[in-house]
């Protein structure tokens, strides 16, 4: 893996680079490089999650499935099924490294870029333009959405200021305060119980997601960023009517549905790896009758007709329970 201070400085020496030369680059989206790095981990056959326990016949392929067809996709399920971090697990496929224009709030491809900024200045530095870099975790976004979010979070508002300071028309793309949608262009974005978002937010990713643009106060602006867009939600809030606008349902190419570990021993597999037990007090045995009874709780209880089907219960709770009975 190259170090930073080793990779390309300028336009110039990106294009002369074969790793990064404009062949290569100009057109590749994230999608497509989310692809051919998982067909390349498929090859040498490891594992595409590291940590994730019981999935390997069920959720894990379907996950593949989307990237390889460039979709954009949703998990489905209750709380505490590992949605966020598969989801968090996906920057594992981008490129270690990843040139953007230097200073560029949108982060623009060099071959390719959006922004009125970095194509000003691409025709006028030319091959000396200055290139930066960004590694797989500035490229992944999380967002959890609430009720409460609003387009100018989500996707950028007019900034009044930046124009009267810059002397540019309002609607002029240079006077655009991005959101986080556009920060995360040439990355992942995840939303985190999509459900959530208000209709018109819904609206505003469709536009993105189908036409490239969307329209802050009734101007149009363009945007046509390349993202990869995750979701996840609950199951029955995704089907409920009217909490998905249909248009953006459309667009989610794959819904895949997570699950709960399917065997006390899957249970007691996740819940090892997770709860915090090494405490450097000397040796610690968990009795396994002691991680067996906890987990069997668990699976007891996701069947009780006293807990609500909506929530289900988190492979957390398990987790919770045996780093409380370690307690020194
Ligand atoms: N199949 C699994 N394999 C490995 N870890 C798991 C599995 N299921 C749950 N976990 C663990 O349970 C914890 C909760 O997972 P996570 O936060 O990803 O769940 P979630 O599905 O996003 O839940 P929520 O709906 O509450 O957001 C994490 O520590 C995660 O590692
Ligand atoms: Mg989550």
């Amino acid at each position: 893996m190259p170090q930073t201070s080793l990779l390309p400085g300028t336009l110039g020496e990106l294009r002369s680079s074969k790793l990064y030369s404009e062949a290569r680059l100009a057109k590749r989206t994230v999608k497509d490089e989310m692809r051919e790095n998982l067909i390349a981990r498929l090859r040498e056959k490891k594992p595409l999650f590291a940590g994730i326990v019981g999935y390997d016949d069920t959720v894990v392929p379907q996950v593949a499935n989307a990237i390889l067809s460039r979709q954009n996709f949703i998990l489905l399920g209750l709380r505490g099924q590992a949605k966020s971090r598969i989801l968090r697990a996906l920057s594992g496929l981008l490129d270690a490294h990843a040139p953007f224009v230097a200073g560029c709030e949108i982060r623009d491809n060099p071959y390719a870029p959006l922004c009125r900024r970095c194509r000003t200045l691409i025709a006028d530095q030319e091959e000396a333009t200055p290139i930066a870099w960004m590694t797989p975790d500035d490229r992944y976004v999380e967002k959890l959405a609430t009720p409460d979010v609003t387009v100018a979070d989500l996707i950028g508002d007019l900034d009044p200021i930046k124009a009267a300071r810059g002397g540019h028309d309002l609607a002029s793309e240079l006077t655009m305060h991005y959101g986080l949608l556009p920060r995360a262009n040439r990355g992942i974005f995840a939303v985190n119980e999509l459900p959530d978002l208000a209709g018109k937010i819904q609206v505003a990713l469709f536009n993105i997601l189908q036409e490239g643009d969307v329209q802050i106060k009734g101007y149009p602006v363009r945007l046509a960023l390349d993202v990869a867009l995750v979701f996840s939600a609950n199951p029955e809030d995704y089907t409920a009517r009217g909490k998905i606008v249909t248009p953006l349902k459309d667009r989610i190419g794959s819904e895949i549905r997570t699950h709960y570990a399917s065997t006390v021993d899957e249970g007691i597999a996740i819940t090892k790896q997770e709860a915090w037990t090494a405490r450097n007090l000397g040796t610690l045995e968990i009795p396994t009758f002691l991680r067996e009874t906890v987990e069997q709780v668990a699976f007891l209880a996701r069947d009780d007709k006293r807990v609500d089907k909506r929530s289900g219960v988190s492979q957390v709770a398990p987790v919770r329970k045996v780093v409380s009975a370690v307690t020194p």
